[in-house]
Parts: C-alpha cells; sequence; structure tokens
C-alpha cells in the first residue's frame, strides 16, 4: 500500500512539554503505512494578521501547502484554561483562510491531548474539534486520545506507559488509516 502522509503538529513548544511526549509515542505507534512527519516551526510563525491581499509570511505559507499535501493531520493540543494556547489557535486561524490551497477543507484530522489533571485536555480537543469542523475539516476523533495525570504516564522520550491510552493512539492510527485509504482510487486492473 501506498505510504499515507501524516504531519504532526503540537501545540506546545515547552520544553518537557508532556503533548510533544505524547506526539512521541503516537509516532512509535505508527506503523507502516502510516508515515509521521512532526511540524515544529513555530517560531517563525507570526501572530495572525489577516488583512485581505496581504501575502502569507513566508513561514506560513510553506505550512499551508505542506498541510494541503498531508493525507492527514495529527494535532496534539494542550489544555490551558480550559482551552487551546493561543499558538494553536494562531495555527488554526492561518490555515482556515479559504486562499488557495484552502488547506483545512476536507482535510482528515485526528487530536490528542495530554495534561497533568484528570481529564487529559478533553476541553481543548471539544474545542478544537468544533473549531476544525467549523472551517471544514473533517475530525476523525472526539477526545479518544486523552493522556491525564501526564507527569505520571509519559516521560520524554515518549514513552507511554498506560496501556489503555496506547491502545486508543493505535485504535485513532487505524481509523485515520481506513479513512485516507477509502479515499484513494482504486487502481485499475
Ligand atoms: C496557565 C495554565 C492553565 C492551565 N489550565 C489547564 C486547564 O484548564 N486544564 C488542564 O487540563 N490543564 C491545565 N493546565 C495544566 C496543563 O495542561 C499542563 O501544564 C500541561 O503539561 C501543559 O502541556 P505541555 O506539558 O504540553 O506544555 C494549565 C496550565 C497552565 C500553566
Amino acid at each position: 500500500m501506498e505510504t499515507i502522509d501524516v504531519l504532526a503538529i503540537c501545540g506546545s513548544t515547552r520544553e518537557g512539554s508532556h503533548n510533544r511526549s505524547l506526539l512521541r509515542a503516537a509516532r512509535r505507534l505508527a506503523k507502516a503505512p502510516l508515515r509521521v512527519e512532526v511540524w515544529d516551526d513555530h517560531a517563525r510563525i507570526p501572530r495572525l494578521d489577516a488583512t485581505r491581499g496581504r501575502p502569507f509570511p513566508p513561514a506560513v505559507g510553506a505550512l499551508r501547502e505542506r498541510v494541503a499535501a498531508a493525507d492527514a493531520l495529527l494535532l496534539v493540543t494542550p489544555e490551558l484554561s480550559r482551552g487551546i494556547p493561543g499558538q494553536m489557535k494562531d495555527l488554526v486561524d492561518w490555515l482556515s483562510i479559504l486562499a488557495p490551497p484552502r488547506p483545512l477543507v476536507g482535510k482528515p484530522v485526528a487530536l490528542m491531548s495530554a495534561s497533568t489533571n484528570r481529564f487529559g485536555g478533553v476541553f481543548a480537543q471539544l474545542q478544537l474539534g468544533d473549531m476544525l469542523r467549523r472551517v471544514g475539516a473533517e475530525v476523525l476523533s472526539d477526545f479518544d486520545v486523552a493522556v491525564g495525570f501526564a507527569h505520571r504516564y509519559l516521560d520524554a522520550d515518549g514513552v507511554l506507559t498506560e496501556e489503555e491510552a496506547r491502545d486508543d493512539i493505535t485504535r485513532l492510527w487505524r481509523r485515520v488509516l481506513a479513512r485516507v485509504a477509502d479515499d484513494r482510487p482504486a487502481v485499475p486492473a
């Protein structure tokens, strides 16, 4: 089967981020034909300025093209004050601007989150999923992968010791695989 290209973005740039560790764990659990590439160029993304007619900043333009080219997106979001962090919101806004190549329209998106509290960031995931649907993306999960007490279950290398969470990740990857494979034209005989 052809490679399935997943672009993965973590919404935290914090050193020692639990969400980045979760992304690492998820990447490790992704089996061929899934290929997970991590985008981590937050520092070059400016705050949103959606002035009509103004060209996208180069890093934003590059990200929009990269997202458009990917078969699916994985967004791993922290939860701050019951919502997504500002940098994740800026990314969604930059990506949602309806100029070609309309990167989010119809894009399959898987969501994950980790937090140090019991609920694992589910409120941020719900918020993010809602926003993404609003701008035309296809959200493949509703808080299926949410790692609570992340400081206990995740280490910096992306070792996830909670078996149920590993199973949830595997289930979500299967969903991504099935969704993208469904979209591919059948190979002519
Ligand atoms: C200002 C602030 C607000 C927070 N609010 C929430 C919250 O509403 N819900 C939650 O689950 N965790 C909350 N947390 C805890 C974060 O989820 C936790 O620090 C997490 O590790 C952040 O993600 P990161 O490790 O990937 O940077 C908050 C943390 C901070 C610093």
